[in-house]
């Protein structure tokens, strides 16, 4: 595959740029905060829901480079969001691996679950990269179709949040099988968190030779693990990669979103290295502003039933967390994905709200 002559990324972050992320990233005080939504791209959209039967199968979709710039163009065309995620999936990883991921409607993900160490032979590296190809050919196309005002973020499941799916074979509701073979056979169990922690990080680096200017690590399933367990799954996977990351790009900057975590979301900010963390929708703003924002860049943390919900009390909690959050450099962002039910009018009128803040 060709790659676009791009200057290197730390050149480009060196200019004056007029991305407002980016700004953010690199510890400016931007006021108003920029703004995007995780999941920003899909189904509480029109234009997606039709874009979406252009393929059957969505990891169809996800490996089509037209259908996925375009996924990813519609939430930035409609409300012109400071920056556009990658349009994919946490589990191409697993797919690229071997391990094949089919998504059925209304049941959510589905693999042949592994059931333990012996299953860990049919896993391979080998084909990671021409696997994901049409990926790093849609971070290609996103840098030539986005405006120069939007930030182009890359992104990756955590190894942990994925390893609970190719354990389970799909969603669960404790993932009480992940945890188990975790705390039976730990030896094992790292060996295919190590795989993961590789995988993830050779994942990344290519997103950002290809153009991604930062990337998020999505752990939505952080919150379930115990302190130690979070320390050795979550936090420990998140530094050695982030180290990865900085060792080739000392610039980009890299967002965490261990969610759930609570109080050790202070550990994670502290011992990752990350340069920004996205809080749920339970940490407290107070708190996030005095413990978190002296370390890190701090994202977040309207809760997404709200914004699905609307009328006086979103005003009144896009207020608050913008006042509290507000002396230091912050990203406004849901505390999870957007959901699909949210009515778009709510989304303008949340862009409205926070674009009106003086500055
Ligand atoms: O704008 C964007 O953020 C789009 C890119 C994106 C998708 N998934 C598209 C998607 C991103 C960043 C994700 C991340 C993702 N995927 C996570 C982490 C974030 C989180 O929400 O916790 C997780 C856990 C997944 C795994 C996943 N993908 C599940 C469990 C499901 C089924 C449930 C659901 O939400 O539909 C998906 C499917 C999926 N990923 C869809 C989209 C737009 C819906 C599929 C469709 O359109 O048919």
């Amino acid at each position: 595959m060709k790659l676009r002559t791009l200057p290197s990324q730390s050149v480009l972050l060196a200019m004056p740029t007029e991305k407002k992320l980016l700004q953010v990233l690199t510890r400016q005080k931007v006021s108003p905060p920029p703004i995007w939504l995780m999941r920003q791209a899909g189904r509480f959209l029109p234009e997606y829901r039709e874009l979406r039967q252009k393929a059957e199968n969505f990891l169809d979709f996800c490996y089509n480079p037209e259908l996925a710039v375009e996924a990813t163009l519609q939430p930035i065309r409609r409300f012109g969001f400071d920056a556009a995620i990658l349009f994919s999936d946490i589990l191409v990883i697993p797919d690229a691996l071997g391990q094949q991921v089919t998504f059925e409607g209304g049941v959510g993900p589905k693999l042949n679950a592994l059931d333990g160490p012996d299953d860990l032979s049919k896993l391979s590296t080998a084909n990671l990269h021409e696997h994901l190809s049409p990926v790093y050919r849609t971070v290609e196309g996103l840098r030539e179709a986005l405006p120069p005002e939007t930030t182009l973020i890359g992104f990756a499941g955590a190894p942990w949040t994925v390893a609970t799916y190719m354990v389970e074979g799909g969603s669960s509701r404790d993932y009480a099988k992940t945890r188990s073979w975790a705390y039976r056979d730990s030896d094992t169990f790292s060996q295919l968190m190590d795989l993961l922690v590789n995988a993830t990080a050779d994942y990344l680096i290519r997103q950002i030779r290809h153009g991604a200017e930062t990337v998020q690590l999505f752990d939505s399933w952080a919150g379930i693990l115990p302190e130690q367990e979070f320390h050795r799954w979550s936090i420990d996977p998140a530094r050695r990669i982030v180290s990865r990351l900085k060792q080739e790009f000392p610039d980009i900057p890299v967002i965490g979103f261990p969610r759930g975590a609570g109080a050790l979301y202070a550990d994670y900010v502290v011992e990752t290295g990350v340069d920004a963390v996205s809080i749920d929708s339970s940490v407290p703003l107070q708190w996030a502003a005095e413990t978190l924002q002296q370390h890190v860049i701090v994202q977040g943390n309207l809760d997404n039933v709200l914004l699905a919900s609307g009328g006086e009390a979103l005003d009144r909690e896009i207020d608050r967390i913008l006042e509290t959050l507000g002396n230091g450099p912050h990203i406004f962002n849901l505390g999870h994905g957007i959901l699909p039910h949210t009515p778009p009018e709510n989304v303008a009128r949340l862009c409205d709200r926070i674009r009106k803040q003086a500055g």
